[in-house]
């Protein structure tokens, strides 16, 4: 099998982190390779199959050579760069948001439309996390019945805002468990103890960008604009896996059972579900894992043809860097 070089572009960062765990779980053929981060992290080591490999400061002049580049470095750096790993010869799987709604870029999610890769024109877009984790989910619904709507809630963990916000809610714990004033610095509030309703930038609408994002991307992944999606996002004092509360009205109805049915055969799903036993997906226990949980899955009665449902998945897995080097297995194939 042919290796590929391949470079992870924030590699120091909770995605980044994951993207050489997954490269090395799901033995991509690498042949080399390359971690690029800020100046800060040059000369830091980290591991890959056994071997410790040099982070290195990324440049324009970093990507000689190389084939594929993951980046989760942030938009600006990938607006910065990610020209110029493609002008190398390099195919980019970007998990910013900078690229996502560009008509040339593909958006792709592989389970949904894994055939859009082929349109790229160098760059290839890996949706927002909350997206991902939603359209796994209902996108299986949609095949068999056309959803016409969809009103979701997320509670989004704080390691989808980096590792200063992992390190902000460990810090604020103790602080409070030490009897001390709990202080932040990364949200606008603290977030331990606490939930707030407030993800990413405020629009004159009163919707926050990320929210925004969920409806546009929903469209581009499912090709269908006329899925109706309004979403209000959460963060909540979880460290690991984003928690999803859907309803969901279909054109013709489904009931629970065949929902349970479709989703229990549907790629990446793993339905979860049964209240009676206290059974439903939790994020503590989905944190590390890959594939995208649903349970409580039931009729809802405020809609006709209405189905309800908890979707709960790892962000930095199947909402980032999983579903970027599933990407890059299908660039390989
Ligand atoms: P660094 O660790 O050197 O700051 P997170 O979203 O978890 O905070 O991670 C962001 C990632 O983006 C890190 O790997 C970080 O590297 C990297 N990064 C931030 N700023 C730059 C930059 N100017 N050039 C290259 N990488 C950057």
């Amino acid at each position: 099998m042919k290796g590929y070089n391949v470079a992870v572009v924030g590699a120091t960062g909770a995605v980044g982190h994951e993207m050489i765990k997954v490269l090395e779980a799901r033995k991509f053929p690498v042949k080399e390779l390359k971690l690029f981060a800020s100046a800060r992290s040059s000369g830091k080591k980290m591991s890959f199959c056994g071997e410790s490999l040099p982070v290195e400061e990324l440049k324009s002049s970093s990507f000689k050579g190389i084939e594929i580049a993951l980046f989760s470095a942030g938009a600006g750096r990938s607006v910065e760069f990610a020209p110029h790993a493609v002008k190398s010869g390099a195919v980019v799987v970007d998990n910013s948001s900078a690229f996502r709604m560009d008509a040339n870029v593909p958006l792709v999610v592989p389970e949904i439309n894994p055939q859009d890769i082929k349109l790229h024109q160098g760059i290839i877009a890996n949706p927002n996390c909350s997206t991902i984790q939603m359209v796994v989910a209902i996108n299986p619904i949609h095949q068999v019945s056309r959803i016409k709507r969809v009103i979701v809630v997320t509670y989004q963990a704080v390691s989808g805002t980096g590792m200063k916000a992992i390190q902000e809610l460990e810090r604020q714990v103790k602080e409070w468990v030490g009897g001390k004033k709990i202080t932040h610095k990364v949200y606008p509030h603290p977030i331990a103890f606490n939930v707030i309703p407030h993800v990413d930038v405020f629009y004159d609408t009163g919707y926050t960008q990320e929210e925004m994002k969920m409806v546009h991307e929903t469209h581009k992944i499912m090709h269908d604009d006329k899925i109706q999606v309004s979403a209000t996002c959460v963060r909540v004092p979880v460290f690991r896996a984003h928690s999803e509360a859907l309803h969901i009205e279909l054109e013709k109805k489904l009931t629970a059972s065949q929902v349970k049915d479709i989703l229990s055969k549907a790629p990446g799903v793993k339905v979860q579900d049964d209240p009676q036993q206290n059974l439903y997906p939790l994020a503590i226990y989905t944190a590390g894992k890959y594939d995208v949980f649903v349970g409580r899955i039931r009729e809802d009665i405020a809609f006709p043809n209405g189905i309800a449902m908890w979707v709960v998945a790892d962000q930095l897995l199947k909402g980032a860097a999983l579903n970027a080097v599933q990407i890059a297995e299908l660039l390989s194939a």
